[in-house]
């Protein structure tokens, strides 16, 4: 059992600290949010996650997992103090840090005992020598202390499965000692344990996301490249994934990748290596790639319905992906914005977004079904792949719109099928499928 202090209860650090705590840790999280703390003592999660609610309660009923504002009571005893605070986009894609110099300055004036230093923040590589410098800068007299970068590869969605189960534990210090005593923290989950510098480890992170992201912005071209020339871009996924150098994942074409970590990542990542004075092509091309699949949904929508001025579109799906609230550059929120430029109305159904949604676009009509978002609409666009959309009675949609239109930009339903039942259909990259229509799949 160890003593852990863990600030910030956004994804990561929540994740982060309630599963060190599973895991028999005595864990204190800290945020400087008083009223996300207060809810949070009372059982009410920031966020959405499946099966992080009740490992929350598990935990705290064990008195293994405590809250507080207090940095002097959250660091007291503590060996481990992992930094999960935000790193934000700043106005030219770079990240921003304030957060994580609040954290260091707050940890250096409460620090009375030597303690090692964890940041699983996604952070600019050199971050950790600046925090390094910040804490022996701010600290009042000088106490021992070690810096160790660890970034976090969890997914929303599926962060306590991802952080339980991880691929690798990635450890980055110029203190041998003080990475491994992180990687005895992280020994129970039996994943290979990378050992390097600071600089290598933050770089491991952008490297990483950056690649997936490529892959996505990968396949979304080759979608494009369908729609023109006839081929089905989900089959031709699957065929190469088959490659074992390929591999299937993060191959599935849609409306373009979303969320707190790809876009930020990337636009961070570039702009590092812009002021480093390169020219970082094929990152810049992933970001244009994922910008364009946004507006392509919208183009598809204008060629079905012409002027969008005036029509009525139903929107399902929200979040920027399924199984989370987090509705953080979320395709469909991008999609919605142009198409309400256009002069369309949108209603919009989402299971667990809509709140987060309407906050950021309150233009929306929300609904409380994917029948009633439907019901009277010119079109219908799927663009947050949520299992409840698999199976929708189909008939009942179609028979309930003004006119059966479907764009959908999650590849979600079968082309002819829904061609059968007398919709019409555009689906992503998928421009023959077999099912002898025209290559934009009309
Ligand atoms: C990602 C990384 O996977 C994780 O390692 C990192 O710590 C944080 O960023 P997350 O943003 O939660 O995690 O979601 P992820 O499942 O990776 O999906 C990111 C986006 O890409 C979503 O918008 C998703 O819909 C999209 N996506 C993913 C695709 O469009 N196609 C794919 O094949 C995979």
């Amino acid at each position: 059992m160890k003593n852990i202090c863990v600030i910030g209860v956004g994804y990561v650090g929540l994740v982060t600290g309630t599963c060190f705590a599973d895991l028999g840790n005595n864990v204190t999280a800290l945020d400087i949010n008083q009223q996300r703390i207060e809810n949070l003592k009372k059982g009410i999660l920031p966020i959405y996650e499946p099966g992080l609610k009740e490992l929350v309660e598990r935990n705290v009923t064990a008195g293994r997992l405590h809250f507080t504002t207090s940095y002097e009571e959250a660091l007291r005893d503590t060996e481990f103090v992992f930094i999960c605070v935000g790193t934000p986009s700043g106005v030219d894609g770079e990240a921003d840090l304030q957060y994580v110099r609040a954290a260091a300055e707050a940890i250096a004036q409460h620090m009375d005992h030597p303690m090692i230093i964890v940041n699983k923040s996604t952070v600019p590589v050199g971050t950790g020598d600046w925090v390094s410098d910040i804490i022996r800068n701010t600290q009042p007299k000088p106490i021992d202390f070690a810096v160790v970068s660890c970034p976090e590869f969890l997914r929303e969605g599926s962060a306590v499965r991802d952080f339980m189960n991880p691929d690798r534990t990635v450890l980055g210090s110029s203190d041998q000692a003080a990475a491994e005593a992180v990687a005895q923290l992280y020994l129970p989950l039996r994943a290979p344990i990378v050992m390097t510098d600071i600089r290598t480890a933050e770089m491991i992170k952008y490297a990483s996301n950056a690649f997936l992201a490529t892959r996505i912005s990968f396949i979304n071209e080759i979608s494009i490249i369908c729609e023109q020339l006839g081929a089905d871009v989900e089959e031709v996924a699957e065929g190469m994934g088959f490659d074992k150098r390929i591999g299937h994942h993060f191959l599935r074409a849609g409306v373009g990748y979303g969320g707190s970590c790809f876009p930020k990542d990337v636009r961070a990542l570039t702009y590092m290596a812009e002021t480093h004075g390169m020219h970082p092509q094929l990152l810049r091309a992933v970001t244009e790639i994922n910008n364009f699949q946004r507006k392509h949904v919208a183009l598809k929508l204008r060629d079905l319905l012409g002027d969008l001025q005036g029509k009525t579109i139903a929107i399902l799906g929200l979040a920027f992906k399924e199984n989370t609230d987090d509705i953080r550059e979320s395709p469909a929120l991008a999609v919605a914005q142009i198409l309400l430029e256009q002069g369309a109305t949108i209603r919009a159904y989402d299971p667990v977004a809509m709140e987060n949604a309407a906050r950021e676009v309150p233009e929306l009509v929300l609904c409380q079904s994917p029948y009633e978002a439907v019901a009277g609409a010119d079109a219908v666009a799927v663009l947050t792949p949520w299992n409840e959309f698999k199976n929708l009675d189909m008939e009942r949609i179609r028979d309930s719109m003004k006119t059966p239109i479907m764009v959908d930009g999650r590849n979600m339903y079968n082309p002819s099928e829904m061609r059968e039942m007398g919709f019409r259909y555009r689906a992503v990259g998928r421009g023959c499928n077999g099912d002898g229509v025209d290559f934009n799949g009309e």
